[in-house]
């Protein structure tokens, strides 16, 4: 590969003690009694999030108690499949509220959703954005019925986001642009804009039901909200924009899809696919755009359309069209898609703090950033897929031990970016991508900021195994093993090592699901053992070549995506099919299972189907994705992305019926709970 690009080589870390936040998040730990009692924050047990409580015994529930894994006691729904199909299955005994709907009013003046798509870009900014995908719920002050529900907006459908309209019998979209695809109207732009990011949503449960409060807490962050970088690229030539000539400060976080958080009471949203907005006219891409898929139509968004509007503020168009126009990088916006493709961290407590995105973890389409196991006196590792076709899973270690009496809020800017090798005989390596001690990676980069940059690039040139799409890491509470979706690949590259023993089949068109245990259970081992929990696959399917593990019509599944072990140690897999492989049989879905109740090595097998249960059959054209327990395990919040995502949409969840221009479908977080107020699934 040819040398990339010279960067400044600068020591340019910022530098930022954050006294303030340091003593404020040592005062929220202090107060949180929770934190060493029910919450569990001890060597041996792992922090599923910050103030979630794993379930206690005193309540009635059947959770595990750290030996007896516990049993699943719901019977598994049918499949449910149909477009039309406007509302979710759920078990015997079940029901659900749905939750800050798109566009629910949440904060300023509340302005109202208005059901025919034509609320403002103003008016967006403070509502829910759309396409809800991960999320985490943060109790206040320990409590079961109050806390901050943190929502990531992936996306949106702009053919029937601003409304559509019926004429000659025929839909059209409300959204205007040119004869080129060109948006043409600013007000639009920026409404999707602020449709994307994060919502920060302080929710109560009164009577049984989840209500959206407001004391102040509440937070829209947006494709546009100010931000800065943090880490060993902060500062870097790479990150140099017109906005931005110091390379420090961003603007915004888009295509947000996985999450995680951190036991410091903060959530990590991740940035995935960027390359669907940052555009570029050169011909050819350069290798660092087009390593990232970076092209000139992205997914259509094309806002840098409305560039050099009136109203435009400070490029805040044209920034989305990276083509160098003279002058140097702190002129322009050649570097804007350098800007995305970060973990950023929000503390949801502080509606005033300006989000970080820590350079530390590299720069790829994150998926999620889930935790490891977490004990106190040793380092924490955070996973991450990066979600492409034969792309590479990627763990980050922190340089310092976690000490909950002193928690570091820049523990993020300091440690080690891995890439994982996946060896045949059931072996892994983590590669460390640091340019001091790599001499591959000396020999090409000019600089740790330029490897994490292009971290693509740098797992290329060590030889990280390609994968089938990595999507949702989560960690196992009893074992601390790390499970990954891999949710498809029908790009099977064999030239660079694909297929390969831990994505077999190829093509992949079903997902499946991977186990990883860190050698001596260490987060900082650089050695691993891996194995394949279940594959993804059409019940009727040849069960030696697809349906390697015996699905039945009762548990068939495709396109795993996000991935969540509860505290009980119950393992919920949601899906994103996207219309293929078992469409036929059922809607994207919800399933669970626990691992630690499966004999023998614990893997999904024809004789122990029974363990694998569908919890929920989403509304047609939806995807299922972003999951959590609330603390008492009484309510299980799921997302359900983008209902009837078809044009003209296809049907009207959550309010119901048939869809229409008065009746748009809004992607929604649903409130799961027992009719007889008793503890999901178990
Ligand atoms: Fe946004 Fe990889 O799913
Ligand atoms: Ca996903
Ligand atoms: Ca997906």
């Amino acid at each position: 590969m040819k040398r990339l690009r010279s960067a400044a080589s600068r020591d340019t870390r910022e530098q930022n003690d954050s006294p303030s936040l340091r003593s404020m998040l040592q005062a929220r730990l202090s107060r949180r009694d929770t934190l060493r009692g029910s919450f569990g924050v001890t060597a041996g047990s792992t922090l599923v999030g910050a103030g979630l409580a794993g379930c206690s015994d005193d309540n009635g529930g059947s959770s595990g108690d750290g030996n007896q894994p516990p049993e699943l006691r719901f019977q598994s729904v049918q499949g449910v499949a149909g477009s039309g199909i406007d509302t979710i299955a759920l078990p015997e005994g079940y029901t659900y509220d749905a939750l800050i709907p798109w566009g629910t009013p949440i904060l300023g003046d509340f302005p109202a959703f208005r059901p025919d798509g034509s609320n403002t870009a103003a008016e967006q900014a403070q509502q829910s954005g759309e396409w809800h995908d991960g999320m985490h719920f943060f109790p206040i002050d320990g409590s079961d019925t109050n806390g901050l529900l943190c929502v990531n907006h992936e996306s949106l459908s702009f053919d029937f986001f601003h409304g559509y309209r019926v004429e000659n019998g025929s839909a059209v979209t409300n959204r205007e642009t040119d004869g080129n695809g060109l948006p043409t109207n600013a007000d639009q732009v920026r409404k999707e804009i602020n449709g994307h990011g994060v919502s920060v949503v302080e929710l109560q449960r009164m009577a049984g039901e989840w209500r959206v409060s407001d004391n102040g807490r509440n937070r829209r962050i947006t494709a546009v909200t100010p931000m800065r970088f943090s880490g060993p690229a902060a500062g870097s030539a790479l990150l140099q924009t017109a906005y931005s000539p110091d390379g420090t400060q961003g603007r915004g976080t888009i295509n947000n899809c996985g999450r995680g958080f951190t036991p410091w009471g903060t959530y990590l949203t991740c940035e995935e696919n960027f390359r669907g907005y940052v555009t570029t006219q050169e011909d050819p891409v350069p290798q660092e755009k087009s390593r990232y898929l970076i092209n000139a139509g992205g997914f259509g968004y094309l806002w840098h359309g409305v560039a050099g509007d009136a109203s435009e503020d400070n490029g805040e168009f044209a920034r989305w069209d990276t083509t160098p126009t003279g002058g140097s990088a702190a002129d322009d916006y050649r570097n804007e898609a350098n800007h995305f493709g970060w973990i950023v961290e929000i503390d949801p407590f502080d509606p005033a703090s300006t989000p970080v995105k820590r350079t530390a973890l590299g720069r790829v389409a994150h998926e999620g950033c889930e935790p490891g196991r977490i004990t106190p006196g040793q380092p924490i590792a955070f996973y991450t897929g990066d979600d492409d076709e034969n792309e590479y899973l990627y763990k980050f270690v922190t340089a310092d031990a976690w000490d909950p009496d002193s928690p570091d809020p820049d523990m993020l800017d300091n440690g080690t970016l891995y890439v994982a090798r996946l060896d045949a005989s059931g072996s892994g390596e983590w590669i460390a991508l640091d340019i001091a001690n790599n001499d591959t990676l000396a020999q090409n980069f000019d600089s740790q900021a330029e490897v994490l940059v292009y971290a693509r690039i740098a797992g290329d040139l060590i030889g990280a195994t390609p994968m089938d799409r990595p999507e949702w890491s989560t960690t196992d509470p009893d074992t601390g093993e790390i499970y990954l979706t891999l949710t498809n690949n029908d790009e099977k590259d064999a030239s660079s090592g694909s297929p390969n023993a831990a994505n077999p089949r190829d093509p992949n068109l079903w997902g499946h699901i991977l186990r990883v245990r860190e050698d001596g259970d260490d987060p900082a081992a650089t050695g691993f053992t891996w194995d394949i929990f279940a594959f993804g696959a059409p019940a009727d399917a040849d069960p030696d070549t697809v349906n390697r593990s015996g699905l039945t019509a009762d548990n068939q599944f495709a396109g795993p995506d996000g991935l969540f072990f509860d505290p009980r140690g119950v393992l919920w897999i949601q899906t994103d099919n996207g219309g293929n492989a078992v469409a036929d049989a059922t809607n994207d879905q919800l399933l669970a299972v626990v691992p630690g109740g499966l004999r023998g090595d614990r893997t999904l097998t024809a004789d122990n189907q029974s363990a694998l249960r569908r919890m929920l059959v989403g509304p047609g054209d939806c995807e299922v994705t972003g999951i959590v327990l609330s603390p008492d395990a009484r309510t299980l919040f799921v997302n359900i992305q983008h209902p009837g995502d078809a044009f003209p949409p296809t049907n009207g969840f959550p309010a119901g019926g048939a869809s229409g221009p008065d009746n748009l479908p809004r992607s929604t977080t649903v409130a799961i709970r027992r009719e007889d107020g008793g503890e999901i699934a178990l």
